[in-house]
């Protein structure tokens, strides 16, 4: 076995090793455990090189998205030219929807074993927030797993940021298990979201580690806003229609695991849901481990979550850590191809609810384009758990900016999950439940439960004279809608 002792650099000279045009990968799944001191080195870095007019770019990858201390330095530091598989930060969306980033987005379970198989390139160099890493190689991750693994083991040469404000008991979370290369794959054994089968570290040849950087940051997360009216209505719905899958049999006494997706509406949903007293206590099978989660967890509400980050606040975070004893049998961090494995979602039963932009009359889901055009973040995990829920639920407000945009349209522009997968989708003015419905039944049932009564008959209109068939659809304004949304800044335009 190799053991060795890992020299201690400065961010600057650790950074010093990387080159114009290297795929970099850094630790991160939302901002959780995402590096801190190396990516802002390297920005500087950006800065400084083309100050003196040369070029400085970089491939970036991550777990997830991962916020200012990666997205945020390097977008505006003009130092990325490819990014892949999630992001969620403003500064690299706009400069994406410049056409000056190219941008990958990619179902966030697939993301390690492509690189695996080398179709994303080979990792010039990765850099990988942890709490130790240990003379033979064992390496102890902080808030988040994410795609951390597989960049230890593909990248050629690797840079560890030692975080010392992390707790080291973030260890007692972890479950890093590597799933091997085609032909040779197993069932994985997991058969509860608490299940354990692998280790607490993930493992790197020390011959590739230049160094360690020492980092006591906090991952910059901020507070999420507390649940709006719309978020309380459409929790509302779906507890009442859990109940009835119930009562009907259709949904186990015990109750089945959830997923709940990203982003505020998500979080104040799952917090309504949590203290919904017709629903018993349940486990998650999730992606990420937010806020709304802690709390429902203390109240014994939440009775066990696997995910593959702790994307919670700081205050959050201190919660956990102050009270480990109890938190740490209660949530399992895996990699993300665990985390979000068809195999395992499908096996677990897993009760999938994610966001929505905008929905179509026919189910039809984009999450990630608006107006077909401008990127918001990226697919995420919501493909795969929505194509393997037990049930799969979208959500989202019937109206965004006080009307100016309806949330249901004739056609989406850009479709992430489609009317194949999509079982249920709930607004604040209803949930419209859609399974076993033809596609003129499930146009009626969204029209007439989930649009807002602004757009309601234009829909019912839409519907009513397009041209008949097994989808009924007018090719000629099927994105009149859109179109009046990009020419006036509302969807009402002057058609309405
Ligand atoms: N057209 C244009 N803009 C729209 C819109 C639409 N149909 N619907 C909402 N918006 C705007 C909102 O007004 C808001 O604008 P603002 O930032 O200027 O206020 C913005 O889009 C975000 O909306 P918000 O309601 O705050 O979103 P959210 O925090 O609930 O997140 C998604 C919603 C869809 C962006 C988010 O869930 C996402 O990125 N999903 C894809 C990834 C995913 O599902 N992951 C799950 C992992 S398991």
């Amino acid at each position: 076995m190799i053991r060795r002792s890992y020299p201690v650099l400065t961010a600057e000279e650790a950074v010093s090793i990387i080159q114009n045009g290297d795929t970099v990968s850094f630790s991160g799944f939302s901002p959780a455990g995402a590096a801190k001191a190396v990516p802002r080195a390297i920005a500087e870095r950006a800065i400084a090189e083309h100050a003196k007019g040369r070029p400085f770019r970089l491939r970036v990858l991550t777990g997830a998205s991962s916020g200012q201390s990666v997205d945020g330095e390097l977008a505006q530091a003009e130092a990325i030219a490819w990014r892949a598989p999630y992001m969620g930060e403003a500064a690299l969306r706009k400069r994406i929807n410049a056409e000056d980033v190219e941008y990958v987005d990619i179902h966030l379970s697939h993301l390690p074993q492509l690189i695996a198989f080398g179709f994303l390139g080979k990792i010039d160099v990765a850099v990988i927030e942890a709490t130790e890493i240990t003379s033979d190689g064992r390496v102890f991750l902080t808030t988040s797993i994410g795609a951390s693994p597989t960049y230890l083991e593909q990248a050629r040469k690797v840079i560890i940021e030692i975080n010392s404000r992390q707790s080291k008991r973030l260890r007692e979370m972890a479950d890093i298990f590597r799933v091997p290369r085609p032909p040779h794959r197993s069932p994985i054994p997991i058969f509860d979201p608490l299940s354990k089968i692998g280790w607490p570290y993930a493992t790197v040849d020390p011959e590739k580690v230049i160094g360690i950087v020492e980092n006591n940051e906090a991952d910059l997360l901020g507070d999420f806003p507390e649940p709006d009216g719309a978020s309380l209505q459409i929790a509302g719905h779906i507890v009442r229609f859990l109940v009835d899958e119930m009562r009907s049999s259709r949904i186990p006494e015990n109750f089945l695991p959830l997923q709940a997706g990203v982003g505020s509406l998500s979080n104040g949903v799952m917090a309504a849901l949590g203290q919904a007293p017709e629903i018993p206590a349940f486990k998650m099978y999730t992606e990420v481990f937010q806020d709304s989660q802690v709390d429902l967890m203390e109240e014994g509400r939440l009775l066990g979550a696997s995910a593959c980050a702790l994307t919670v606040s700081g205050r959050q975070l201190d919660r956990i850590v102050d009270n480990m004893d109890f938190f740490a049998e209660r949530i399992v961090l895996r990699p993300q191809e665990i985390s979000n494995h068809p195999g395992i979602i499908r096996r677990l039963g897993v009760i999938a609810m994610n966001t929505a932009l905008e929905a179509d009359i026919y189910g039809n889901v984009n999450s990630t384009h608006i107006c077909g055009i401008d990127i918001m973040n990226g697919i995420g995990g919501s493909g795969e758990f929505t194509r393997n829920g037990y049930l799969s639920i979208f959500m989202t407000p019937s109206i965004a900016k006080n009307g100016a945009i309806s949330c249901i349209v004739p056609m989406c522009p850009h479709i992430d999950n489609n009317e194949h997968s999509v079982q249920v989708l709930v607004t604040e003015q209803g949930l419209a439940d859609l399974r076993g419905l033809g596609p003129i039944q499930r146009a009626k049932r969204i029209i007439n439960t989930c649009v807002h009564p602004m757009y309601r008959d234009y829909l019912n209109r839409y519907l009513e004279t397009s041209r008949k068939g097994h989808i009924r659809h007018n090719l000629e304004t099927c994105y009149e809608l859109h179109r009046n949304l990009l020419a006036t800044g509302s969807m009402l335009g002057k058609t309405m």
